[in-house]
């Protein structure tokens, strides 16, 4: 759809949160696809209005429940969501409530629901009267913990001990997360930098590429950004070149490389080296080609199945091999809060047996005594520890290499970086020889 920077932002990103709860549309998409819309100034503004309404949906549904006397029908959720999102902004943003409220109830005149604005201003003047209330009293464990009870449940029961801080923190907005091109600048250099550039931001404790910064930038703003001197990569992930061992000469495999993240941080690190960058999904491939683009690195990059060697494999073994898997995604619900929306506990059989699959297809392709790295952003141990540990019982030839405590903590077979434990998004990691 087509609009004018004219349209209210508000409006904007009630279609969107619709969108995203409703039909099931995903976030990251939809924003990139509506900033377009909204003037420059407002972008990030509502890029937290939208993902943050996103993740707290169920609590803030729970309160709009409790002030409606009724429900609104289902042709008219659109009044729901501007009520939620309204109560987003009053409890998350600090907007003045009175400007909120005016801001709704004009926004509601304007739709092609005009009869419901006193509907609004009443439920959103109720919520001011009774918001230390309603806060202290949800109605149900997914509005207390907006996460899903599956998701919620499994983590109390995988990470007992952790289980409050881990979903406190998928509950949190993420920092922003640069990774440094070392070979081209030093990191410290790099702070002075962004410091002069008017950015507060300190050295990531994890990785040694890493930079953090508290909130959310443009990326076009951040100094080094067009001529690729930084990317945007959560520490936990940048740990890839320390489990892939890398050094000059290495024929490596990226067997899910869209859209190149890993791909370009491993050709920043080691630039000799042949990277093959694979991906099934040719619109994801593109991004690869753009990533690498503005770092000025070189792949062979190629869109096809990892699973079916026979279409693109070149018959020329490889001496690592890194399998950054599809998965549930419920180690970056912080930086994706529509995956506590969209993913269902019945997932996780088909995201294990594609692993599976890929792990058992891309073995085939490693070098004897080369070292296969599996990765995930998942949390659950049937994705993680699980699938490896299955893989290895079917192959006598796998050897675990130890991952240090950089990794996180050590599970039965491989490391777990968790959210909140380990102030990265959640990262399992094992590696593999091939003896
Ligand atoms: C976790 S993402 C990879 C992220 C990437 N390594 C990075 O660092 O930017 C998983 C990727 O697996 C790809 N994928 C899923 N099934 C695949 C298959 N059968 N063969 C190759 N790629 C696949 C998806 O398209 C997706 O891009």
């Amino acid at each position: 759809m087509s609009r004018t920077c004219g349209i209210d932002p508000r409006t904007i990103v009630v279609e969107l949160v619709q969108q995203v709860i409703d039909a099931g549309a995903p976030l990251d998409v939809g924003f990139q696809r509506a900033q377009y819309s909204i003037p420059e100034a407002r972008r990030s503004w509502a890029r937290d209005l939208s993902y943050g309404t996103v993740r707290w949906f169920w609590r803030l549904e729970d309160y709009a429940n409790q002030l409606l006397s009724k429900p609104v029908k289902r042709a008219d959720r659109s009044i729901l969501f501007l009520i939620i999102v309204a109560l987003y902004e009053i409890e998350h943003q600090g907007t003045p409530a009175y400007a909120v409220v005016s801001e709704s109830v004009n926004m509601i005149k304007r739709s092609a629901r005009p009869w419901a604005a006193g509907l609004v201003n009443a439920v959103l003047r109720e919520f001011l009267r009774q918001q230390v209330r309603l806060r202290e009293s949800p109605t149900s464990a997914t509005a207390a913990s907006a996460h899903p009870v599956w998701l919620r449940d499994m983590i109390f029961s995988v990470y007992p001990d952790y289980a409050p801080l881990i979903i406190e923190t998928g509950n949190s907005r993420p920092p922003m997360v640069l990774r440094v091109d070392t070979s081209r600048i030093d990191r410290d250099d790099y702070l002075q930098q962004l410091h002069h550039s008017g950015y507060t931001g300190h050295a990531s404790p994890r990785s040694q590429w890493g930079v953090v910064l508290p909130q959310w930038a443009r990326l076009t703003d951040l100094p080094g950004f067009e001529s690729g001197l930084v990317s945007v990569q959560d520490d936990g992930a940048q740990l890839t070149p320390i489990a892939l061992e890398l050094k000059p000469g290495l024929r490596i495999l990226d067997a899910c490389a869209a859209p190149g993240g890993k791909a370009g941080h491993i050709l920043e690190t080691e630039p000799q080296t042949e990277l093959v960058a694979l991906d099934v999904d040719p619109a994801r491939v593109r991004r690869i080609h753009e990533n690498l683009e503005r770092l000025g690195r070189h792949a062979t990059i190629t869109t096809d199945d990892a699973r079916n060697s026979d279409n693109w494999w070149d018959g020329r073994k490889f001496d690592r091999i890194l399998l950054d898997a599809p998965c549930s995604g419920t180690g970056v619900i912080r930086r994706h809060p529509d995956i506590k929306h969209h993913r269902r506990a019945s997932d996780i059989d088909q995201f294990t047996r594609l692993q599976r699959q890929l792990l058992t297809a891309t073995w085939e392709l490693l070098n004897f005594g080369g070292i296969m790295v599996y990765v995930t952003c998942s949390l659950i141990p049937e994705e993680n520890e699980r699938q490896i540990r299955s893989f290895m019982d079917d192959h006598s030839e796998a050897r675990e290499n130890d991952l240090g405590p950089q990794f996180g903590e050590k599970r039965s077979v491989g490391r777990q970086l968790l959210p909140g434990i380990h102030d990265t998004d959640g990262f399992y990691y094992a590696s593999l020889s091939r003896d």
